[in-house]
């Protein structure tokens, strides 16, 4: 793919950065001066005590940075007090729901903005000053509900507008929250609370996706039925009619307690610039979820500041990021850069393919939407469904589409852009991760142009490097190698929660004084930067992340089983999908790893049929249906090298039909598995 392609002068002529000086110059500046730079971005913001010093990073070898210490602030002061006089009656949030008809527009009966028109969704707007309201309403509540600053909250709620308004109560009052992605198990939500020993849970009865009803509170009430002894009380938000059983003097309808009033200003907690945020958990190549820790200040400053300059957002522009909130994305992007940057945002209760392929476009055209943001895993299902979706309404509010979660491939991106964009939009590919809290490679498409399928250039204060095998950096302009960040930038993450030591070791060790990505990336001689995905031992699943020891995990639970690997196979759809091989052991003579070649549970009989669905729906219970695998292959043993370790790449090979060329295979200390796998 050889085609570039630079913004037209519409859009250049009014880009903050219109210019491939412009954007040496800035970026060169915040590298060469961090303080200076950083420090003027920060001056735009409300503090109430104002830093000591900008950056005092000199352990960021041991993964110890501080930005803006000494520093006091609350972020909801910056994301709504300080917008009430000028533009208080500006529109802050439209929330869509997610049905057409009765459960839509039963949602929306009575609020004020509702539009309740036949086979319309459900809409309402709350402008700066009603969310302002809203989150003081909660905060109060929830101060007088006995949540106390450092307390951590569990979110494992719907994309409605409670939920982001008890999110941001936590934070006016100092609560760390912990959002759950709606597609984890009750396993996974009792692990991650136990972890982060979570007061409380907000949750609600059930949750709206397309045609699915989610039994939220199900699941919550399966994650507290055994451990999780911290959780005191959960909270329930009343999104259907849906009966659902509350456990006395531990679960409260929040409507039943979330009085008038509650109405009035609440006084926002004052936090310490360096004071935790909230903690996300995600997957890394080994073991459990972690705990990534985000703090106040430099947070702030980059996930408000990243938003403005890499979506050029404006004060007129209504964004739609379709993320999740339980992801970063939905935290840096729906819930904080949005209102940080005073903009006007679509939040989205549903699925974009809801009733139809036609959603997203139906709501781009009602909505106005000018930035549109989302994966390339449903540009790819949308692209599939055809052009008459998106030619059948009026997009011309569109300025400019953005993509993260993955490599967007060629062509999707094009689609993306003759198509939705009609040739006028630039695409702006995000490439970043829970860890670093906001963009950290991405292009300007006013500066230079943007080549499909790359990610562009880094953005400012992030200075990637390459590394070769032997950990070198590659310092001629081309180059393809491991990507590693060499110093630290605002909203890097701070730490592994409740584990001090792990973060230099997951992310600082094996290649000391970096920042190791987990990413391996290509550099043009333009220096664009094109990903090439995870390699370590990560998967990219419709865009959510997995790692393949936490499923193994979960397989080799499985009484049956002895041995598992997993990994990633290439899929149209979904980016990748999720194939596991496992060795049965026989649970009464218990053969165990080493008999293997003995066993005769392979093949494709109708008991290995049943097996392979039980094992399925295991690992879907055990972390969630995100994680279930497409498909079990049951063998009779794996590829290990002498040492014992699983050949993992034999088996990628395997999965993607490469078995003629398996490569280097003297390491193989069983070579008589190939045959079968083979
Ligand atoms: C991993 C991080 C960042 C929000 C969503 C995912 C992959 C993310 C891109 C992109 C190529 C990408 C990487 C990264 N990734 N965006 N634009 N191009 N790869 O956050 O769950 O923390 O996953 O997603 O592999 O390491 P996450």
């Amino acid at each position: 793919m050889n085609k570039k392609f630079l913004a037209g002068e519409k859009f250049v002529s009014q880009a903050y950065i219109d210019s491939e000086e412009k954007y040496k110059k800035m970026y060169a500046e915040s590298l060469d001066n961090p303080d200076g730079f950083w420090g003027k971005i920060a001056e735009e913001f409300v503090w109430s005590k104002k830093w000591d010093s900008v950056l005092s990073e000199e352990d960021f070898v041991e993964g110890k940075v501080k930005w803006f210490s000494g520093a006091e602030l609350n972020i909801t002061v910056n994301c709504l007090d300080r917008y009430l006089e000028e533009k208080g009656d500006k529109m802050a949030y439209i929330w869509e729901g997610n049905g057409s008809g009765a459960e839509g527009a039963g949602r929306a009966e009575g609020a004020e903005g509702a539009e309740g028109a036949e086979g319309q969704e459900a809409v309402i707007r709350f402008t700066y000053k009603q969310v302002y309201e809203e989150v003081c309403k909660y905060g109060n509540f929830l101060r007088d509900f006995g949540v106390k600053k450092g307390d951590k909250i569990c979110f494992y709620a719907p994309m409605i507008p409670e939920t982001i308004f008890l999110l941001l109560a936590c934070a006016r009052i100092g609560a760390i929250h912990n959002v759950i992605f709606g597609g984890y198990s009750g396993k996974s939500i009792q692990e991650r609370a136990e972890d982060c020993s979570a007061r409380f849970v907000v949750t609600a009865n059930e949750g709206l996706r397309g045609k699915k009803k989610i039994p939220l509170k199900e699941a919550v009430d399966e994650a507290l039925s055994e451990g999780c002894n911290s959780v005191e009380k959960v909270l329930v938000i009343r999104r259907t009619d849906a009966e659902v059983k509350m456990k006395e003097g531990r679960d409260v309808w929040l409507d039943e307690v979330v009085k008038d009033e509650y109405a009035g200003d609440c006084e926002p907690e004052i936090m310490k610039a360096e004071d935790p945020l909230f903690i996300l958990y995600t997957s890394g190549s080994t073991g459990k979820p972690k705990g990534v820790l985000h703090t106040c200040g430099g947070y702030m400053v980059y996930a408000a500041t990243t938003l403005k300059y890499a979506f050029d957002v404006k004060d007129d522009d209504v964004f739609w990021c379709t993320a999740d909130i339980g992801w970063i994305t939905g935290h840096s992007y729906i819930v904080y850069g949005p209102l940080l940057s005073g903009t006007t945002s679509v939040i989205f209760e549903g699925v974009l393919t809801y009733p139809d392929a036609g959603r997203s476009w139906d709501m781009v055209e009602r909505h106005k939407v000018s930035i549109f943001y989302t994966a390339p895993t449903l540009i790819r299902v949308l692209q599939k469904e055809g052009d008459d979706f998106p030619n059948g309404k009026d997009l011309s509010s569109l300025r400019l589409l953005g993509s993260v979660g993955e490599p967007i491939n060629p062509d999707p991106w094009l689609w993306y852009y003759n198509v939705v964009g009609k040739g006028e939009c630039p695409v702006v590919d995000t490439y970043w991760q829970t860890e670093t809290g906001g963009f950290v490679i991405m292009p300007f498409p006013a500066a230079y142009p943007i080549k499909p399928g790359s990610a562009g250039r880094p953005f400012f204060g992030i200075e990637p490097v390459l590394l070769d095998n032997e950990g070198k950096e590659i310092n001629e302009s081309e180059g393809n190698g491991r990507l590693m960040i060499k110093r630290s930038w605002p909203g890097m993450m701070r730490g592994v929660y409740g584990n001090a030591n792990k973060f230099k070791e997951k992310y600082f060790s094996r290649f000391p004084g970096y920042y190791e990505t987990g990413d391996g990336a290509r550099r043009d001689k333009d220096g664009d930067f094109w990903i090439s995905g995870r390699i370590d031992d990560v998967l990219s699943v419709a865009g959510h992340r997995l790692g393949t020891a936490e499923i193994e995990n979960v397989l080799v639970s499985h009484e049956t089983v002895v041995e598992a690997a997993v990994v990633g196979v290439p899929d149209e759809i979904k980016g990748e999908s999720i194939y596991a091989f496992v060795v049965m052991g026989n649970p009464s003579t218990s053969s165990g790893p080493s008999g293997s070649g003995t066993s005769g549970t392979s093949g494709g009989s109708g008991k290995s049929g049943t097996i392979e669905k039980e094992l399925k729906d295991y690992v879907a219970e055990e972390i969630g249906h995100v994680a279930k695998p497409s498909v079990i292959r049951v063998v009779s043993g794996l590829p290990k090298t002498r040492s014992g370790k699983i050949m993992r790449r034999i088996l990628k090979k395997i999965v993607r039909g490469e078995s003629e060329d398996l490569g280097d295979i003297s390491a193989l200390a069983n070579p008589e598995v190939l045959e079968e796998l083979v």
